[in-house]
């Protein structure tokens, strides 16, 4: 290809009509993610769970400050018809599905276990967590990949800490960190499938980022959490991770495949 025409190809990619589909999109990671793509252009499709109220805001101001195309769905991720949902409105989109990222997913106190003979609470709970995380996971990129185009798609999930073997096991997150390691070993899986194709599948593995789950325990467990047990004495704010997946989400990163990526103020190297 000449210089010429790959420049032509590069003012087809900019033209393109991108479309990402963010589960959990309306919420703190998630909603920060959102607003880096539409930044970049993107047209959104964002899942939430339950609160719609919430969502209605965060579409509007999205569409208010980018102008873009926003749609918001309700519904359990861990329900098939939920992730079909999705699909039905990206084929009622004008575009092309560029990305997919997975963050849809909650820390509440109930999801970490406080008996220490057994971390193991029941197969109900496993199986939830497997549902929110790993299956939803594979229903989205099962069906997505056949609808990116090669060399224009971006996948992206969100693990937590202590979920691989580079980091501390933490013994009362069983069953949610049962969940979160099939999704490392997933983006692992989809990148190599996908490397032919240069569509990206990366994981990130968040610290402690104050957002809506943690700025509700912390009347219980103190302002202080998230700075004192990180390395670098403060909290991860939203928007620093949510950058940092859009920009997963871009051609600049197009080389970075098939990685689990701390992002936690060095959490991971331990005290
Ligand atoms: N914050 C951290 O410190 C941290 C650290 C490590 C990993 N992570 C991971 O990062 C991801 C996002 O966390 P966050 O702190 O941004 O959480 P958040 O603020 O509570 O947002 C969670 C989002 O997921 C949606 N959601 C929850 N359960 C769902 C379900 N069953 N079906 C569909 N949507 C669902 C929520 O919808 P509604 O608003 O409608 O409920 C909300 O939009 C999670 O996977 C979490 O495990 C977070």
């Amino acid at each position: 290809m000449s210089s010429q025409e790959s420049c032509v190809a590069d003012q087809k990619i900019e033209d393109r009509q991108k479309i990402a589909i963010v589960t959990g999109g309306t919420g703190g990671i998630g909603f920060a993610t959102s607003k880096g793509l539409a930044a970049q252009g993107y047209n959104l499709i964002l899942g939430y769970y339950s609160d719609s109220e919430n969502a209605k805001k965060c579409e509007q101001e999205l569409k208010t400050d980018f102008k873009i195309q926003v749609r918001t769905i309700g519904g359990d991720v861990c329900e098939e018809d939920t992730v079909n949902s999705y699909f039905k409105c990206l084929n009622e989109m004008n575009g092309t599905l560029t990305a997919i990222v997975h963050t849809a997913g909650l820390y509440t106190p109930d999801s970490v276990s406080k008996n220490p003979d057994t971390h193991f609470t029941t197969f109900e709970t496993y199986d939830y967590f497997q549902n929110i995380y790993p299956k939803c996971f594979i229903r989205l990129v099962e069906t997505g990949m056949k609808l990116m185009e090669d060399g224009y798609g971006y996948i992206v999930c969100l693990s937590s800490p202590g979920c691989n073997i580079n980091d501390q096991t933490r013994l009362g997150y069983m069953m949610p960190g049962t969940g979160k390691c099939v999704l490392e070993y997933l983006s692992r899986h989809y990148a190599k499938m996908l490397a032919k194709r240069r569509i990206t599948c990366n994981c990130i593995v968040p610290g402690y980022i104050h957002t809506k789950p943690w700025k509700q325990l912390e009347a219980k467990l103190g302002p202080d959490i998230g700075c004192v047990r990180t390395p670098m004495g403060r909290w991860g704010q939203p928007e620093e991770v949510g950058d940092f997946i859009s920009y997963l989400c871009s051609p600049k990163a197009s080389f970075l495949t098939g990685a689990t990526i701390p992002f936690d103020g060095g959490l991971s190297l331990g005290k």
